[in-house]
């Protein structure tokens, strides 16, 4: 096991109607104004927003709100928040949403504790952050697990470019997390959701070194898990059960968990599909099963002994094959799995043909927002990434 460092700051409070607890739980943070973030109006339509805002009130807290944040969240709504919160005398951001309002959220506290520099700066990797406003949800989706993690990704709209920016700094001070809340999501939401929650913990999964034993045991828990209740939210979306544990697995997979010891974090999936996002907008979950077969295929011999793993423990591949055949059955069966909960597996079934031209255009820009290479399955160069995103159409 590698040495490694655990912060999990956030306060998560967890079950049946805890967003009711809004108001006292933002107070006991000692705040009294928040700016209420959200986003293309879910929870307007849901009456959430409405009964959040009211359980501020009931706790004395002043607040104002901002909606309009979109899937792959733009900067200029960033900005536009950071206006606001300053003239409202904003002491914290309340997202209630998704990853994309909490990742705009975390950016807007980002600017207001830096007001000397633009915040594009961190995403660009210009600067690292000198501290972020205090954050925390009413989360609606099971999926990117930004409740929990110290990550943000901002697209700025002008460039094109999808970036995310990884520090402590932005870690939530509260998580409110009602499983029931997830029910009104669109089927297709659910599984993308499903899809990113595994992928965040395959993306730590895939290393080449150090004996891990604990952290592989939560990680395939944690994979088998999402699986079962995945299939069961497919048939019975409205299933209590099934939405508390993908719900708590979207927090789990990406606050550092499920990869500790290991010997870094692969995420040239996700550094794909960020490209993707940038250039064609399409749902982060989407884009990873979409890429995820052809980097596995493209990286599987140089991470053997885990992709053999992955198959007997992860996907259920009976011992008797060799191992390479051991491993491409593990990887087709998580693509048979991909289309069964309706992802998914090509960027064609994506709904997107790039040219050679964006392919080319789309591996610049990941390796460069990767410092050249990426990688721990395999390290990868950008020659590589344009490959897979060939191997995928
Ligand atoms: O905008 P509204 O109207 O609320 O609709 C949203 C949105 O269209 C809808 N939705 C959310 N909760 C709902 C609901 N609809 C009905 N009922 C509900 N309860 O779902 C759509 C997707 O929402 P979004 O917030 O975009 O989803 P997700 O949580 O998947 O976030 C995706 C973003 O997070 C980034 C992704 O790249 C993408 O930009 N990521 C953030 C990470 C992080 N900060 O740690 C890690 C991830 O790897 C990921 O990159
Ligand atoms: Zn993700």
């Amino acid at each position: 096991m590698f040495d490694f460092e655990y912060y999990a700051p956030t306060r998560v409070v967890f079950g049946r109607g805890v967003e009711a607890r809004s108001g006292q739980l933002i107070k006991e943070l000692g705040v009294s104004r928040v700016l209420i973030h959200y986003g293309g109006g879910s929870v307007v339509r849901s009456g959430l927003l409405e009964r959040v805002s009211a359980s501020l009130d009931e706790a004395g807290i002043a607040h104002t709100q901002l909606g309009g944040v979109v899937p792959n969240p733009r900067l200029s709504k960033v900005r536009e928040g950071v206006e606001l919160a300053r003239q409202f005398g904003a002491e914290l951001i309340l997202a209630v949403g998704g990853g994309s309002v909490i990742d705009s959220s975390k950016a807007i506290g980002y600017a207001l504790a830096d007001p000397e520099h633009d915040v594009w700066d961190l995403y660009d990797r210009k600067r690292t952050a000198i501290g972020c406003f205090p954050v925390a949800c009413v989360l609606t989706i099971a999926a990117a697990g930004s409740e929990m993690s110290n990550s943000s990704v901002i697209t700025n709209e002008e460039t094109g470019e999808k970036r995310g920016y990884r520090d402590n700094k932005c870690r939530l001070k509260l998580a409110i997390m009602n499983p029931e809340l997830t029910t009104t999501l669109p089927a297709y939401q659910t599984a993308a959701g499903c899809t990113d929650i595994m992928m965040h913990t395959l993306e730590r999964y895939f290393t080449q070194g150090g004996n891990m034993e604990l952290t592989d045991q939560f990680a395939e828990g944690l994979l088998r898990t999402v699986m079962k209740n995945a299939l069961i939210l497919r048939d019975d979306p409205t299933n209590y059960g099934a939405r508390a544990e993908v719900m708590w697995a979207s927090s789990l997979s990406h606050n550092d968990l499920t990869g500790l010891g290991a010997d870094g974090m692969d995420f040239v999936s996700h550094g794909l599909e960020h490209e993707l996002g940038g250039m064609f907008d399409v749902t982060h979950g989407a884009g990873l099963s979409a890429v995820w077969p052809s980097w596995a295929r493209y990286v599987y011999k140089d991470c053997l002994p885990r992709f053999v793993r992955f198959a007997r423990n992860v996907m259920g591949v009976e011992p008797g094959m060799l191992d390479e055949e051991t491993a491409l059955t593990g990887i087709a069966a998580l693509e048979d799995f991909f289309r069964a909960i309706r992802m998914p597996v090509t960027l064609k079934e994506l709904g997107i043909q790039p040219t050679e031209e964006q392919i080319l255009a789309m591996a610049a820009s990941c390796a460069k927002g990767s410092g050249g290479k990426k990688g721990t399955a395999k390290l990868l160069y950008e020659p590589d990434m344009a490959a897979i995103y060939r191997m995928a159409l």
